[in-house]
């Protein structure tokens, strides 16, 4: 069940070959229980993946990585307008979010074609298109990485945030999600068109959870380079916030500052943008890349070690910080 010294190139979206000491997936609570009794497990540090979308290898893993592989799909609670869903960590998200739109359940249609696990989605409360997994978890299943107590957290208490939850913060590396349970509308969809072009590409399309989809699928695959052909992460960066003063400081000298206010005092800024007027776009360093079409987006042409791009995002980071006194976080963790 454990595997020694295995590549990572195919479990990272990067393709970087590194090697991972110790590799284990799980298809069940219950296999996930016997490796939590073993001695691999209990005596090493542990790294749990999804798809590999998020992660950039640095180097060698000497740990253990752990890939939870449970497929389930169970439909729980279902009302006249609503169904609760509780899906297995490994489904792979599009896969989900496929299933959904054939099954006619709504809300999650804009999330379309995000690359990596249903695990992930909580981690990272990915986002898309005006929607985030928030609005759609209603509990996350945890394993107690020391206990092997299982607990179900509630969306309050998984405390999102932009790209953040407390699975990146208190509760890393302390809890294994195994599921994540989701509400979706059955009828009188609310669709969510506001964000960016989505309406222009619909165009005289029916708005119906299909179109939506395929919609979302095709400005995705028009901007973002496909991680199977091209090693990438989709955004590599947050888009940073500033307060309002800072944007109207910023204005003055940059009036086309792309910005979205989140409340009263508080804009994000597209960090695409940003790095945009660095004058990063299409540029390569070395072996790694900034996406012609994305700028927020950073590739990978070889494949041997994430050095070159950990070069590159530091040299983007301290770009943008010198002409916008922004600072970018990455999305991305470095491992
Ligand atoms: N922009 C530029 N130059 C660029 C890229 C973007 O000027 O090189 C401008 C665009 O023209 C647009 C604005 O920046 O006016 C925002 O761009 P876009 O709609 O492409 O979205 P984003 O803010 O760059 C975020 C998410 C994406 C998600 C899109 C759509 C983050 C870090 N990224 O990108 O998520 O698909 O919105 O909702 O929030 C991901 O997380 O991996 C990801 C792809």
């Amino acid at each position: 069940m454990i595997k020694e010294n295995i590549s990572l190139k195919n479990f990272n979206t990067f393709n970087i070959d590194v090697q991972s000491r110790f590799f284990a997936e799980f298809c069940s609570i219950e296999e996930l229980i016997s490796l939590s009794k073993t001695d691999t497990f209990i005596n090493n540090k542990k790294l749990i993946i999804g798809g590999g979308s998020n992660l950039l290898f640095t180097k060698d893993y000497s740990g253990l990585i752990i890939k939870p592989s449970n497929k389930e799909i169970v439909h729980k609670k279902e009302t006249k307008n609503s169904i609760c869903i509780k899906v297995g960590a490994g489904v792979v998200w599009d896969d989900f979010v496929n299933y959904c739109v054939e099954k006619e359940f709504g809300g999650i249609e804009n999330l379309s074609l995000i690359p990596g696990n249903i695990g992930a989605s909580a981690v990272q409360n990915i986002g898309a298109y005006g929607i985030e997994a928030k609005n759609i978890i209603k509990n996350v299943y945890a394993f107690n990485i020391e206990t092997s107590e299982q607990i179900i957290i509630n969306n309050k208490d998984c405390k999102f945030n932009y790209r953040e939850s407390v699975f990146k913060n208190k509760y890393e590396n302390k809890y294994i999600i195994t599921n994540v349970e989701y509400i979706l509308s059955k009828n009188n969809h609310i669709y969510n068109l506001n964000y960016g072009a989505i309406k222009e590409h619909l165009g005289k399309l029916e708005v119906n959870l299909k179109n939506i989809r395929n919609t979302i699928i095709s400005i995705r695959k028009s901007k973002l380079p496909d991680p199977k052909l091209i090693g990438n992460a989709g955004s590599f960066f947050k888009n940073p916030y500033i307060s309002k003063e800072r944007l109207l400081n910023l204005q003055e000298k940059y009036p086309n500052i792309i910005n979205y206010k989140i409340d009263k005092n508080t804009y994000k800024i597209a960090a695409g943008w940003l790095i945009e007027e660095c004058g990063w776009k299409g540029k390569r360093y070395k072996d790694a890349g900034v996406y012609e079409n994305q700028a927020l987006v950073l590739i990978n042409y070889g494949n041997n070690s994430g050095k070159n791009i950990v070069e590159l995002s530091s040299k983007i980071t301290l770009s943008v910080k010198e002409k916008f006194g922004i600072s970018l976080n990455s999305e991305v963790k470095y491992i």
